[in-house]
């Protein structure tokens, strides 16, 4: 569990697998830059994902809680972890859209890469945001990460080629919370 001012993430529960969940995952406006909009998302789908994945070191996986409630808004992944390398990719949503535009990517993220400089001693954290999505890399510039490059034309996304922007953070470059 790793927690902050207004956030709990914690790993998802099977109770998470719910209609709720399921919805986030068909909103086309929470979908839209997700690679999951690809795949047919059911109930069977989403505990099939869960249970490959749950216990998964290289991609450790946490549901974003709100503090004050308890309630599940969104997911947030690091991973997969390269341990050669000692670096991973983040990636997250926050699935009811209630919460848009309140910081709490920023929290969540945040979070993860503080847990993933200070104790898995990784040495370098990625984002690969698709070009236009002005809220995921806002997020990731809150918390230090800078564009690295563009993929150009990499993904298709509602019938256009976009670039994808590559962020990234060194652990050098990060100042750990006093
Ligand atoms: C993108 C997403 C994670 C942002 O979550 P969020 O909790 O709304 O983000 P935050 O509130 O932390 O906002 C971070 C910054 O981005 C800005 N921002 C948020 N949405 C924005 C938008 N659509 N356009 C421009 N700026 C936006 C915020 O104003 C804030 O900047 P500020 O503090 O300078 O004002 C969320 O909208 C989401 O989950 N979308 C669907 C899935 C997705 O795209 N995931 C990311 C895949 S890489």
């Amino acid at each position: 569990m790793l927690q902050t001012t207004r956030l709990r993430l914690r790993a998802l529960e099977p109770s998470d697998l719910n209609a709720t969940y399921l919805g986030w995952l068909n909103d086309p406006e929470v979908n839209r830059y997700l690679e999951t909009r690809f795949l047919p998302q059911t109930m069977e789908a989403l505990h099939n994902y869960w249970q490959a994945h749950r216990d998964d070191p290289a991609s450790p996986w946490f549901a974003i809680c709100l503090a004050a409630d308890a309630r599940h808004i969104g997911n947030i992944k690091l991973g997969p972890i390269h341990w050669q390398h000692r670096r991973a990719d983040l990636s997250l949503f926050i699935g009811d859209r209630r919460c848009w535009g309140q910081g709490f990517a920023s929290e969540a993220i945040a979070r993860v890469r503080d847990w993933a400089f200070a104790e898995l001693d990784l040495h370098k954290l990625s984002a690969g945001i698709y070009a236009g999505n002005l809220g995921s890399r806002r997020a990731f510039e809150k918390c230090g990460f800078e564009l690295e490059g563009t993929l150009r034309h990499e993904v298709v996304c509602s019938g256009e080629r976009l670039d994808i922007w590559r962020l990234g953070l060194p652990r050098i470059l990060w100042t750990p919370a006093p």
